[in-house]
C-alpha cells in the first residue's frame, strides 16, 4: 500500500501511525486533525524516531483535509472519546456529525480508499460511513473485535500463566457491553482452553473483556485505551498492506449473514487487499446465537436514531 490517512491525531491515531511507520506496511502516513499545527507535530515527532526503529516511511501532517489525497486507506480515529461512566453510545450524536464530514472529504478527496473505522461507537458510524459514502460494504468496516479479543487473549495469558503468543480467542457482536465472546473457540496452541480454565474462571474473564475499555479508562482516568486499540488497528492493516487474507472479527455491513441486515456487526472477516473480501459464517450455539441477536438489538436501536 501506498498511503495510509489517519484522520485524527489522538493518541489511537498517533500509536497507530507509529506502528504502521515503524512496521513499513505502507510508503506515506498522512495525519489530519482538525486542531491547526498538531498533526505537522505529531508526525514530525514519530519521523524523528525513523533513525531508531531503522524505517523510511515518510510520516506527514495537516489540518488541511486535501492530505487524504491519493490515500488507499483512510483510519478514522477522530471523535469525541467517552469520559469516565458513559457508554459507547453516549457519544454518538457528538461524533456522527464528525463522521460524516470525513465521509465528505473521503468522497472528495480519495474516492477510490477502503475505510476502516475506530470512532465509538464502531458499530453505529461504521453503518453510518458505509450509508454516507456509498461504498461497496467491502470497503467499509470497522476495527474492534481485534481489540476485544487481544483484550481476552491477554486476560487468559495472565490466568495461565501461557505465553500470549499462543492463545487464541474471537470476541462477535457489538463492541460494548453486549459483546459476544466466544470460549468454545478460545484455544492455547490448538489446546481447547477449558483443558486449562474452569467454567467459573472463564465466565469472569468473558465478563472483564466486555468492560475491558472501561477497565482501562478508569485506571488511567483521563485517557481511554489507546495502545491496544492502536495495536489492533495495525494488524488489521498488516493483514490489507500484505494481502494475508487472515480471518480477523471485524464490523462489517451484513447482507443476509448470520439472518441480518442492514446493520454493521462485529463478525469473523477475510482480510486482504480489498477490505473484508467475506465474512465468514459460524454455526453458532442457540446461547451464542442469543447473545449475538442480543448484541444486534443494542446496535439497531442506535442505527433508529439516525434517521
Ligand atoms: C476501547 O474499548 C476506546 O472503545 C475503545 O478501549
Amino acid at each position: 500500500m501506498q498511503k495510509v490517512t489517519i484522520v485524527g491525531a489522538g493518541r489511537v491515531g498517533e500509536t497507530a501511525a507509529q506502528i504502521l511507520a515503524e512496521g513499513e506496511l505502507c510508503r506515506e502516513v498522512a495525519l489530519l486533525d482538525v486542531r491547526e499545527d498538531v498533526p505537522e507535530g505529531v508526525a514530525l515527532d514519530i519521523f524523528q524516531t525513523a533513525p531508531f526503529f531503522d524505517f523510511d516511511t515518510r510520516v506527514i501532517g495537516s489540518s488541511d483535509p486535501a492530505i487524504m489525497s491519493g490515500s488507499d486507506l483512510i483510519i478514522v480515529t477522530a471523535g469525541v472519546p467517552r469520559k469516565l461512566g458513559m457508554s459507547r453510545s453516549d457519544v454518538l450524536d457528538v461524533n456522527l456529525g464528525v463522521i460524516d464530514g470525513i465521509c465528505d472529504n473521503a468522497l472528495k478527496y480519495a474516492p477510490d480508499a477502503i475505510m476502516l473505522l475506530v470512532t465509538n461507537p464502531v458499530d453505529v458510524l461504521t453503518y453510518r460511513a458505509f450509508k454516507r459514502t456509498g461504498w461497496d460494504r467491502r470497503r467499509v468496516f470497522g476495527q474492534a473485535g481485534v481489540l476485544d479479543s487481544s483484550r481476552m487473549a491477554s486476560f487468559i495469558a495472565l490466568e495461565t500463566g501461557f505465553s500470549a503468543r499462543d492463545i487464541t480467542t474471537i470476541v462477535l457482536g457489538g463492541h460494548g457491553d453486549t459483546m459476544v465472546p466466544l470460549s468454545r473457540y478460545c484455544t492455547v496452541n490448538g489446546i481447547p482452553v477449558e483443558h486449562f480454565i474452569g467454567s467459573d474462571v472463564m465466565q469472569q474473564i468473558i465478563e472483564r473483556t466486555r468492560a475491558g475499555g472501561a477497565e482501562i479508562l478508569a485506571l488511567r482516568k483521563n485517557s481511554s485505551a489507546y495502545d491496544a486499540p492502536g495495536a489492533a488497528v495495525a494488524a488489521m492493516v498488516d493483514s490489507i498492506s500484505n494481502n494475508r487474507r487472515r480471518i480477523l472479527p471485524c464490523v462489517a455491513i451484513l447482507d443476509g449473514e448470520y439472518d441480518e441486515s442492514g446493520i454493521a456487526m462485529g463478525v469473523p472477516c477475510v482480510l486482504g487487499e480489498n477490505g473484508v473480501e467475506s465474512v465468514v459464517q459460524l454455526d453458532l450455539l442457540e446461547s451464542e446465537l442469543k447473545m449475538f441477536r442480543e448484541s444486534v438489538a443494542t446496535i439497531r436501536k442506535d442505527i433508529e436514531r439516525l434517521d
